[in-house]
């Protein structure tokens, strides 16, 4: 039975670090219109500025998804491991998946890496992310790993011609505990 957004046939990504020879996939994934519709990015982007992107940064871990040897997604989690407040959080700056591997477990496999990171190495308890309302195919993605819409930015971003509010979303591993009385 296939009741689901996606098609899940054919073989399972394989998650990995990006790396510098990843440049040019990860470069039409940054230029697909579909990326740019749901990101910050605009429409043309240069190969040295994806070298910057993908070169490693302290904090930050970037992935990619593989399908059968071709870069198939790429994703991206900022940590603040020097801001002693903020570090038990995190946020995802970037899930895309290449135009040519929609709807085949790209994203889900590379969300499943990023909150593994988190929940088991990372000793993250809060995850945040932001995302453009009407981007279904993402909060739907991101509410299957248990985010929830946290609040609206109203006319935060232009989106092809238009402004749009961005939803900010979270998964947080711990129940809140009311701050002590002194
Ligand atoms: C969002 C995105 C990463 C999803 O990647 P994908 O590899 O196509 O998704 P998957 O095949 O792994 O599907 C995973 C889940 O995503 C959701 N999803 C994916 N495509 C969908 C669609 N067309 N409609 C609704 N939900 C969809 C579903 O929840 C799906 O799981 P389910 O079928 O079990 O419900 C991809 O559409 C993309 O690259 N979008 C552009 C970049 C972007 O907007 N990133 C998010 C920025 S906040």
């Amino acid at each position: 039975m296939q009741n689901s957004a996606t098609d899940d046939t054919g073989p399972a990504p394989v998650i990995r670090h990006v790396r510098a020879s990843d440049r040019d996939a990860v470069l039409d994934i940054l230029n697909a219109h579909h990326v740019n519709l749901g990101t910050q990015r605009l429409p043309f982007h240069s190969d040295t500025e994806v070298a910057a992107r993908i070169a490693d940064a302290p904090g930050r871990v970037k992935l990619v998804a593989e399908i059968e040897g071709a870069v198939a997604g790429y994703a991206e989690l900022e940590t603040w491991p020097d801001k002693p407040r903020l570090r038990h959080g995190a946020e995802i700056d970037m899930i895309a998946t290449h135009p040519d591997f929609r709807g085949h477990g790209v994203g889900r496999a590379l969300m499943a890496a990023l909150v593994d990171m988190s929940d088991r190495w990372l000793q993250l308890t809060r995850l945040q992310l932001y995302v453009w309302d009407g981007n279904d195919a993402a909060i739907r993605l991101y509410e299957r790993f248990g985010f929830v819409v946290e609040g609206r930015l109203r006319r935060f971003v232009f989106v092809d011609g238009t402004y749009r509010d961005a939803l900010i979303m979270a998964r947080l591993t711990d129940p809140i505990q009311p701050p002590s009385s002194a």
